[in-house]
């Protein structure tokens, strides 16, 4: 392994789950269990959950944005993690058939439901309206006629909110921006759409129009661009006086130690003086994600492969990849790594941590500083994976998604099972 002029101390606490702390044999231990214990239980590649961290950011969400506020399942979703936000007091924001099927399934009630999508299936609209979700966020006129023509059928009045885009850079990375009049999400404000949209709701018996939804984009760290999005939104939406208002999610996590960003209870005390400020009178509520998933969790891989190139780098092969964390490749999201079983000892030595598919892009991390001399069959761990990782994973070069646990104090469960070889070849036909 090639050697690093740097010499770094080890992986910051800061971007580890609350409960991790050193064990006797100056291993990691999250929720009093020792990681590399689980690795051996569980196999590798393995998502480990701190679920006292999850219940804790779902109880500061609450607290600091009030009630109403929905956990953006998107960033990680179970059946156990629909049932851990249910029990912590939180609604639900689903934005397709397969995760509003998974908060029925955690006994998530209806009313605490909210569906997003910008073409939302008539398949999902229907699930939605008959299992009496509490607001569906209308995203297009189509999706009010939509409505419109169900109701000929039922009845059934749906609460909605309308999604708009203020035309506001969000500042983060262009995937992930939503707020810009050039979006596919929403009703535009600037184009009128918006207005004519709100105009429409009064003569659609499919409908009653509960409020405004906004959601500028995720991984923002700037409270300057939720604030100027706020005032363009308030000015729209104050006047019609309409009783709620969604200000989405979107607040930015720290992934390395350089990076800083605001708590859950700084965004919504933000939040909370610029509605003061801009005489809000509407319920205002929130949809954080990854901000409640993100660093609650660390994946742990085993070493397969290490190749020396002299003069060049040291690459470390693991037994997952962007499988399991498309995130470095489709945004060039920056990760840190450490060594679970010395996971006290300074990181100086580097190199790059690849994963096992068939891509040169398949990269986990670019320059991992890490201990020295690790070796084939070690554990190397990522921080910070229990957003947008999971949920995004993919069976590329049919390779199985990994195995899901939750630990809380001293004990593990499994929340999702390993996927097998059986399962892929389950759904081939002859
Ligand atoms: N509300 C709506 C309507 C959303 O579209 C999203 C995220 C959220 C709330 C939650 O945003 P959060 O608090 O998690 O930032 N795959 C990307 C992130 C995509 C976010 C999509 N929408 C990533 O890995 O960075």
């Amino acid at each position: 392994m090639n050697q690093s002029e740097t010499v770094d101390g080890p992986v910051p606490m800061s971007l580890l789950p609350d409960s991790a702390q050193a064990g006797p044999r100056g291993e990691l231990q999250i929720g009093g269990l020792s990681v590399d214990e689980l690795a051996a239980k569980y196999g590798t590649p393995l998502f480990i959950y701190d679920e006292e961290h999850l219940r804790s950011r779902c109880r500061e969400a609450l607290t600091a944005l009030g009630a109403g506020t929905a956990y953006a399942s998107k960033a990680f979703l179970c059946t156990a993690m629909a049932r851990l936000v249910n029990e912590e007091g939180l609604h639900i924001d689903v934005a397709s058939e397969g995760e509003l099927l998974t908060a029925i399934a955690a006994e998530v009630p209806g009313e605490r439901i909210v569906l997003h999508g910008n073409n939302k299936s008539l398949a999902e609209l229907s699930l939605a309206r008959s299992h009496g979700v509490g607001r569906i966020v209308v995203d297009s006129f189509d999706e009010l006629s939509r409505l419109r023509n169900l109701h000929e059928v039922d009845g059934v009045v749906a609460p909605i909110q309308l999604r708009v885009t203020p035309g506001v850079e969000a500042h983060t990375h262009e995937y992930i921006s939503t707020g810009q009049n050039d979006s596919k999400f929403g009703f535009g404000l600037e184009s009128g759409a918006a207005r004519r949209a709100v105009e429409s709701c009064a003569s659609n018996p499919g409908v009653e129009l509960m409020g405004i939804h906004q959601h500028i984009g995720s991984q923002v760290f700037r409270a300057d661009s939720f604030a100027r999005a706020l005032e363009v939104v308030v000015a729209f939406s104050e006047p019609l006086g309409l009783p709620e208002l969604s200000v989405g999610g979107g607040l930015g996590v720290a992934y390395l130690e350089s990076e800083t960003a605001p708590s859950i209870s700084e965004w919504g005390e933000m939040l909370r003086e610029a509605c003061e400020r801009l005489g809000v009178k509407a319920q205002v509520s929130a949809e954080p994600g990854r901000s409640i998933a993100a660093q609650a969790a660390v994946t742990v891989y085993s070493i397969g492969t290490v190749k020396e190139i002299p003069g060049i780098r040291t690459y470390i092969a693991v037994d997952g990849g962007f499988g399991d964390n498309p995130r470095p490749m489709l945004y060039g999201s920056g990760y840190t790594a450490f060594a679970p079983t010395r996971f006290t000892e300074p990181r100086n030595s580097v190199a790059r941590i690849v994963g096992r598919h068939c891509e040169s892009s398949d990269v986990i991390v670019q320059e991992a500083r890490l201990p020295a001399n690790l070796d084939v069959g070690d554990l190397i761990a990522t921080p910070v994976t229990g957003a947008y990782g999971y949920s995004m994973a993919s069976t590329y070069n049919r390779m199985p998604r990994p195995a899901v646990i939750f630990v809380s104090e001293g004990k593990e469960r499994l929340v999702i099972r390993r996927e097998t070889a059986e399962d892929l070849l389950a759904l081939d036909l002859d």
